[in-house]
């Protein structure tokens, strides 16, 4: 039975990717920085007859990620397939903005996907399997220009070098990459967007369940590799 942890899956893409992942008939732990956000995904997703459970996670909180982490090992559930999905998204220019804003932006799409690799590859490593999904942006890829706010971007940018760079400290039968699901209709995309939660899930889960010989280090998107 494998097992997937999906961050900031209470909704959202987060949440179609844990949906997808259930459907294939992975155990997942629903990850969700509110108790109640994760317990009320969670039953949705168990009345749809699916094996998931909800964890506490705040990835901007290396504490919260250490905790989470712990309360796994204790339990011996190994986590075969990790999905850093939590993203964070605001307006703001880098000099005349609030600089609250990128210092959030390096915590939760930096730091976070940093924090729970570390967390989990280890273990991945030593079963010699894993899959890792970062979940980033076209805003993040120098070849489209850096686009979208600046915060964002930049960090979405350094996701994409974190994800190359885990790539190479990957062991034997682990895989780390990262993808672009399009503009998706959710909170953070806005109402106007064009593609469905299920339709930016769709790339993610291609990469949580790569076989041996996948790809390991790449940028996706629609399951085909994207310029950086
Ligand atoms: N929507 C798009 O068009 C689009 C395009 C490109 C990339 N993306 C990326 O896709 C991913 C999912 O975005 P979405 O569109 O599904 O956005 P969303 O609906 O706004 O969901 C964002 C998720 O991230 C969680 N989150 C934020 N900060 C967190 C933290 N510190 N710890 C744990 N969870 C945290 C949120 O939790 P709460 O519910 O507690 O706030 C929520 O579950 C993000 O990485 C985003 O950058 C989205």
């Amino acid at each position: 039975m494998t097992t997937a942890l999906v961050t900031g899956g209470n909704r959202g893409i987060g949440l179609a990717i844990c949906r997808e992942l259930g459907k294939q008939g992975m155990t997942v732990l629903l990850a969700a920085r509110e108790e109640a956000a994760g317990d009320a995904a969670v039953a949705t997703l168990a009345g749809e007859g699916l094996d998931v459970r909800a964890l506490t996670l705040d990835v901007a909180d290396g504490a919260s990620v250490t905790a989470c982490a712990a309360a796994l090992a204790r339990e011996n559930v190994a986590v075969d397939v990790l999905v850093n999905n939590a993203g964070f998204l605001a307006e703001g220019a880098l000099i005349e903005g609030d600089p609250a804003i990128m210092e959030e932006a390096i915590a939760v799409n930096l730091l976070g996907p940093l924090r729970t690799a570390r967390a989990f590859m280890p273990g991945m490593a030593q079963r010699g399997y894993g899959r890792v999904v970062n979940v980033s942006s076209n805003w993040g890829s120098f070849e489209r220009g850096l686009e979208g706010p600046a915060a964002y971007a930049v960090t979405k940018a350094a996701l994409n070098a974190l994800t190359v760079r885990l790539a190479r400290e990957a062991g034997a039968g682990v895989k780390v990459n990262c993808m672009c699901p399009g503009w998706v209709k959710t909170r953070m995309g806005g109402g106007d967007a064009t593609r469905t939660p299920e339709q930016g899930a769709d790339t993610a889960v291609f990469l949580a369940t790569l076989p041996d010989d996948g790809p390991n280090g790449g940028f996706f998107a629609g399951r085909k590799p994207m310029a950086w």
